[in-house]
């Protein structure tokens, strides 16, 4: 495959381009043509019938823009930023980190800080990457990558294109839990939209500045619940793991069972690789240039314990396909914090129980006199120590922090007690694991990995190699020719495949060879062509795009046979 040869199919058949091309296009702004809205769409389909149908979870669908308050609880107003640099005489932003790894054989300069990184490049001289300009002295700033805006007129309500969809689950997390009548373990997904003003994107579809992510959230009692490991147990996984990659090791395969047993993977991250693993095989993902990679400590997002990505070989690149975060109690608690709700389950106990309770229950008439008008905020700060330590209460003075200033309360003013109380339940925050798939990314290597060149009647063709299940049209419908009617027939013929809910192409402009040839560009997996064979005895040929072979069958039929072969029910050999 020669360079840009991705990009120039795309462009030229419809998958993807640039968007606003006329006012010159815009970075990291993808349009997705006729062929790659249904590559897209088959490829969420196919996400949706294993993430939601399959496993049992329930989809739901939250606004791009959330309230600016849900980004200051989950640290994204404070920590989603990138390092920026700008150039004083062509004015250019850029990547301040990647001018670094240009520079060194640093592979993560992300994980360093604006000063060091602004260091390294008074060290190395890096100049601008447009025109050469020394960037030494040039301040090297945090961008938060998050788009603003104003919900409603005026500026009293910022809100934000979320940057992630997880958001959307997280902060209506108490609306779910309801909705999954309080039980754990259960998902929640979403596909949709997700916005980053990346500083320079150059990337294409690989790094986007409005992207699709189809995100599963699986909350889930870190102390009861166990994934169903028995389902993919002897899946085999290439593990990359962070210490391989500190210490040079390679990958290693490891089944599911082994990667857990020995504490390589956590368990419900594992489940998810393992069930992923094979849905990429489905997809078109070519298995040879694949590996689940674990994140090193230093480029684990604010809010993970742990994270493996799924990566592919793309053009030379390890790309990220897909980040499978332990999220642990994060996020809940950061929004339980925000807004004084309660984001966790409640757990009936088998039976009550009765257990010994510290509380306090401070006497104003003395506090009042005592502290004046810090009494208020030392009664609070009483009540949130008694459940944090009570131990602090046993001797005969308790010191809190109240207005700024350190106390000391007479204990027998807070009114310290322990009482006996019985409890039907608890509550228990939830732990999450977070499977999140870059759908465009997907979509681009399912091309990448696709594409295919070969010689066919002594001429070379390009084919994209895609499992019909996903290819954008099922079938091209040819008339052999467009005379004798012919195409009046194959009209026909296509028109009742669409009616039988089959994507179909009908083409009858150019020789038949160039015909296959634009359909197997786009990854057409069957043509039905009509000869004067169909008009003798009804029976039509159907040909593989792999391997361009042919079989005539009966049009009575048709429908129901390209159906099991898109739907992967039989192969064309069977035929
Ligand atoms: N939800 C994970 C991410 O957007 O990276």
């Amino acid at each position: 495959m020669s360079d840009g040869a991705i990009a120039e199919l795309a462009k030229r058949r419809g998958f993807f381009s640039q968007t606003a091309e006329p006012y010159g296009g815009v970075a990291g702004l993808y349009t997705y043509g006729p062929q790659g809205a249904a590559l897209k769409d088959n490829i969420e389909a196919a996400w949706r019938e294993l993430f939601v149908t399959r496993e049992g979870h329930m989809e739901i669908s939250a606004p791009d823009v959330l309230p600016g308050a849900v980004f200051e609880a989950s640290g994204h107003l404070e920590t989603f930023d990138d390092a920026i640099v700008e150039c004083p005489e062509c004015s250019g932003s850029h990547r301040a980190d990647h001018l670094v790894e240009d520079a060194t054989d640093l592979e993560d300069a992300e994980a360093l800080s604006p000063e060091r990184i602004g260091e390294l490049i008074a060290d190395r001289e890096a100049g601008c990457p447009v025109c050469g300009t020394a960037l030494a002295d040039q301040p090297v700033e945090k961008f938060n990558l998050m788009f603003e805006t104003n919900i409603g007129p005026g500026s009293g309500s910022p809100g934000y294109l979320r940057p992630e969809t997880a958001q959307g689950i997280f902060v209506d997390f108490p609306q779910f839990a309801e909705y999954a009548r309080n039980q754990l373990p259960f998902g929640v997904a979403q596909i949709g939209d997700a916005y980053r003003n990346e500083i320079s994107p150059r990337k294409g579809l690989l790094r986007l500045r409005a992207l699709v992510q189809a995100e599963l959230e699986h909350f889930f009692d870190p102390d009861r619940d166990e994934p169903p490991l028995e389902r993919v147990a002897d899946v085999k996984l290439p593990l990359y793991a962070a210490d391989a990659q500190r210490t040079g090791g390679g990958v290693r395969s490891l089944t599911v069972r082994a990667a857990v047993e020995e504490g390589a993977v956590e368990p419900w991250v594992a489940y998810y690789l393992g069930r992923s693993l094979e849905w990429y095989d489905e997809i078109g993902v070519d298995m040879d240039r694949f590996r689940y990679r674990q994140h090193r400590s230093e480029e684990l997002s604010h809010y993970a314990a742990d994270c493996w990505d799924a990566e592919a070989e793309v053009e030379g690149d390890w790309i990220e396909l897909t980040g499978f975060a332990y999220r642990g109690s994060y996020d809940l608690e950061k929004h339980a914090a925000g807004t004084g709700e309660e984001y966790s389950v409640f757990r009936q106990y088998e039976e009550p129980v009765t257990v010994e309770r510290p509380t306090v229950d401070p006497d104003m008439s003395e506090l009042g006199p005592a502290f004046g008008s810090d009494a208020a905020a030392i009664a609070a700060a009483l009540e949130e120590l008694v459940e944090r330590d009570p131990d602090a209460f046993d001797d005969e003075r308790v010191v809190v922090e109240a207005g700024g200033d350190r106390h000391e309360v007479p204990v027998e003013h807070a009114g310290f007690a322990v009482e006996e109380v019985t409890e039907s339940g608890e509550h228990v925050p939830p732990h999450v694991v977070e499977p999140s798939f870059g759908i465009d990314r997907l979509v681009y290597t399912v091309l990448a990995h696709g594409y295919s060149e070969d010689t066919v009647d002594g001429e070379e063709r390009a084919y994209l190699a895609v499992p019909p299940a996903v290819a954008p049209t099922t079938v091209g419908v040819l008339p052999l020719m467009d005379r004798d009617g012919l195409a009046e027939r194959a009209r026909t013929v296509a028109e009742q495949l669409r009616a039988a809910g089959i994507a179909v192409a009908y083409d009858d402009s150019g020789s038949i060879g160039r015909r296959y040839r634009r359909q197997d560009e786009i990854g057409t997996p069957f043509c039905v062509t009509v000869d004067y064979e169909s008009l003798e005895e009804e029976t039509v040929t159907v040909r593989d795009r792999d391997t361009t072979a042919q079989r005539r069958i009966r049009t009575d039929g048709l429908a129901e046979t390209l159906r099991s072969l898109r739907d992967g029910d039989r192969s064309f050999e069977e035929l």
